[in-house]
């Protein structure tokens, strides 16, 4: 299975445009960006599925030839999105993919029934068929390559969705096993808290893509003079996150939707020294993993 991991900052990206924190700053002056996080993968090549729908999605769709379309004029290898929250940052680019003529979008019942995109997509006439998924209820893609498992990671509703009724599926990983490498990724970019359901999840996975919002709790306080913590965000942080990896050691970790406050994104940064020396990585923009 190839894993193209499209953008890897948190809502707003990094550096945000409204942010002088250390971390913006430093990264506006060495001219480095990183797009919101948005992954796209498949095991044949043919079909190309994407883990979540970024704002930036345009931009990642355009630095990624595995996507083109042709050669038929709109013949396009991208089949299908699977939503793991109905966050505005992991669903807003569905928008852009209005023109589709054939497109699948997975998600729990609670995020397709929520989801504040919808409603704009359908009145355009999108072509779009809203397939729900169910935790521990397994499906397929990729011509029956990829095997694929909603993982129940927590009951967090977007701040639009508040009047929503509240359910156990508003967020979810997926775990996707290629059936005939028996690579397995398990992408889980946002996570409340260390469950068993992840652990378990994580039994015999090659690669975790984790949620690495924030390096410490406080660090929305701290650097941005605002904002809750992490945790009241539904974001374990790093340093609550890290202690885990030596229970799975054969599985290799990477932290992606990382926020624009996290020391993490500096490469001269402590905090990024001791998760690389922990066997974990921050991954780049673009990175092509190979399962
Ligand atoms: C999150 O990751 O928690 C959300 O994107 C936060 C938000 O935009 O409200
Ligand atoms: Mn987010
Ligand atoms: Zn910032």
């Amino acid at each position: 299975m190839k894993v193209r991991v499209l953008g890897t900052a948190a809502g707003g990206g990094a550096p945000q445009w409204n942010c002088a924190c250390v971390a913006c700053e430093r990264l506006r002056a060495a001219g480095i960006a990183r797009t919101q996080d948005c992954v796209a993968i498949s095991a044949t090549g043919d079909a190309w599925y994407l883990l979540n729908a970024s704002p930036d999605l345009r931009a990642q769709l355009l630095a990624t030839p595995e996507l083109s379309p042709g050669p038929e004029p709109r013949r396009t290898p991208l089949r299908g999105v699977l939503f793991t929250s109905a966050e505005l940052d992991h669903t807003l680019g569905v928008v852009g993919l209005r023109e589709a003529v054939e497109l699948t979008v997975f998600g729990t019942a609670a995020v397709l029934d929520g989801l504040a995109v919808r409603a704009p997509l359908e009145a355009y006439g999108a072509s779009i068929e809203w397939r729900p998924v169910v935790p521990d209820e397994p499906f397929w893609l990729d011509d029956d390559r990829l095997r694929v498992d909603a993982v129940p990671l927590g009951s967090k509703r977007p701040r639009y969705a508040a009047d929503r009724p509240e359910a156990p599926d508003w967020v979810v990983g997926y775990r996707v096993t290629d059936v005939e490498t028996d690579g397995t990724l398990v992408y889980a970019p946002c996570v409340g808290e260390w469950s068993a359901a992840l652990s378990n999840a994580l039994d015999g996975a090659s690669c975790l893509l984790l949620d690495g919002s924030f390096h410490t709790d406080n660090e929305m306080r701290e650097v941005a003079g605002r904002g809750g913590t992490a945790r009241s965000m539904g974001h374990l942080p790093i340093v609550d996150s890290l202690p885990y990896r030596t229970k799975h050691p054969d599985t290799r970790w990477l932290y992606t939707h990382l926020n624009n406050t996290n020391p993490v994104l500096l490469d001269s940064a402590p905090e990024r020294a001791a998760v690389l020396a922990a066997s974990a990585e921050i991954p780049a923009d673009g990175q092509l993993l190979t399962l």
